[in-house]
């Protein structure tokens, strides 16, 4: 399996790992196939994200497309953020390998979650997720 240099550098190098102690979203999703977790906080002030940070417990693919996702967001106002798709982000990667782009649905999904859950706390209502099929189809065969 080919990986781009992009994907080994944000794999060692990750950005904008660890908690926002004062968080006001925070989203988590799971990969019921791999077992990967994937843990976004996001600090919104003036409908902006002001800061982003992930844990994970995941792949290396997981990772660099966290890395990458946080990196893409930050300073995005929050409706800009929601239209960051997964596919976006592996391109800004130079691309993932196939079997592995469900890894980054992980990071667009727990940033959904986590907008999702700043808007019920600012008493708005919750956008609608976004389906994956393609991930399903992936997850059958066990990546
Ligand atoms: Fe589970 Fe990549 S997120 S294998």
């Amino acid at each position: 399996m080919m990986y781009s240099d992009k994907v080994m550098e944000h794999f060692r190098n990750p950005r904008n790992v660890g908690e926002i102690e004062n968080a006001n979203g925070i989203g988590e999703v799971g990969n019921p196939q791999c077992g990967d977790i994937m843990k976004i906080y996001i600090k919104v002030e003036d409908n902006k994200i002001e800061d982003v940070k992930f844990k994970t417990f995941g792949c290396g693919s997981a990772i660099a497309s966290s890395s990458m996702a946080t990196e893409l967001i930050k300073g995005k106002t929050v409706e800009d953020a929601w239209e960051l798709t997964n596919k976006a982000v592996a391109e800004a990667l130079d691309g993932l390998p196939p079997v592995k782009m469900h890894c980054s649905v992980l990071a667009e999904e727990a940033i959904h979650k986590a907008i999702n859950n700043y808007r019920e706390s600012v008493g708005l209502e919750p956008w609608e997720m976004k389906t994956h099929s393609e991930c399903i189809h992936e997850h059958v065969h066990g990546n």
